[in-house]
């Protein structure tokens, strides 16, 4: 007899996801009550060479014990690890966590997020592969945006009056991006920028566009997705895979920017055209109106 599973928050109306983001939302509200005291880097590496604060540490730690702990889960992999660990006793759903972004905006107080990527198979995998995705903005509230792939609703998961008996409020229900675009954030130093990517944005701000770039692709990603514009970590000079990685942070966020009536791309074709060939691969990433993001790809091309 299965474990009979608690009953979930209607996230997406599939029960087995649904449980795991009911998890995620639990889970971030101890991540987020956990940031004061962990703001310190700790020793070493990430499998990126980055290094690592203690808050990356406890939120790796949490997520995964946390998640691993659900039957439908076979496996937990993180941008923190460097490789998958398997749950003892299968599971249907392969999860993928970058457990705190832009965790280099912690000392400045600035926002950060959690992303959550829920594939059909074992990662490394190509975007194709996902159920469903979603992100929590650890921002002045803890909102949390969840997709099918369908259609894209945002949540306040903490604090909230009239919060449901189901520790959420529904602040946005079937999110798109507005018609209208007004901000981009492209990453990087300017001097790194391809002549590609210099031209395109210079397209970008000819149209009026204003710059909005935080430096925790979360929160960036939020600016487009309420105001409309596009965010790019691009291609650079010295790193032609730009800095994201793909399992991890592109394919979820673009999987989200894309039910949202958006589109991802990589800057020469559709994000999810291509399978990534190792765990901490990077990519570059263009996401947001598919208009811009269609005149980004044909600057670069
Ligand atoms: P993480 O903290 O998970 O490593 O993510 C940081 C990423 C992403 O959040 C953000 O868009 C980008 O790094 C910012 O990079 P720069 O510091 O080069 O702007
Ligand atoms: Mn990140
Ligand atoms: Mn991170």
């Amino acid at each position: 007899m299965s474990q009979q599973l608690p009953p979930s928050a209607d996230w997406i109306g599939h029960p087995t996801v649904d449980a795991v983001f009911d998890v995620v939302r639990d889970t971030a509200a101890e991540v987020r009550e956990a940031l004061p005291e962990r703001r310190a880097y700790v020793e070493g590496h990430n499998p990126s060479g980055e290094k690592v604060r203690a808050a990356d540490e406890y939120a790796d730690e949490l997520f995964c014990e946390r998640l691993l702990a659900l039957d439908s889960v076979g496996s937990y992999a993180s941008e923190e690890r460097q490789s998958a660990r398997e749950a003892d006793d299968g599971g249907e759903y392969h999860l993928a966590l970058d457990p705190l972004d832009g965790s280099s905006n912690l000392t400045s107080n600035n926002p950060m997020g959690t992303i959550v990527s829920v594939y059909d198979e074992p990662v490394p995998t190509g975007g194709d592969h996902l159920v469903a995705a979603a992100f929590v903005l650890y921002g002045p509230n803890t909102t949390m945006v969840v997709s099918d792939g369908d259609s894209v609703d945002e949540y306040l998961i903490e604090g909230a009056a009239d919060e449901g008996d189901d520790g959420r409020k529904l602040l946005r229900e079937d999110l798109t991006l507005p018609d209208d675009p007004t901000v981009y954030a492209f990453g990087g130093r300017r001097p790194d920028w391809t002549d590609g990517v210099t031209a395109a944005v210079e397209d970008l701000e000819a149209d009026r566009l204003k710059l909005r770039y935080g430096g925790a692709f979360i929160a960036d990603v939020m600016q487009v997705l309420t105001h409309g514009g596009v965010f790019a970590y691009p291609e650079l000079t010295d790193s032609p895979e730009g800095k994201l990685r793909y399992c991890f942070e592109c394919a979820p966020v673009g999987f989200v920017v894309e039910a949202a009536g958006g589109r991802a791309s990589d800057g020469y074709g559709d994000l999810f055209g291509t399978d990534p060939d190792r765990l901490h691969a990077r990519s570059p990433v263009y996401l947001g109106n598919e208009e811009l993001v269609d005149r980004v790809e044909a600057t670069l091309s």
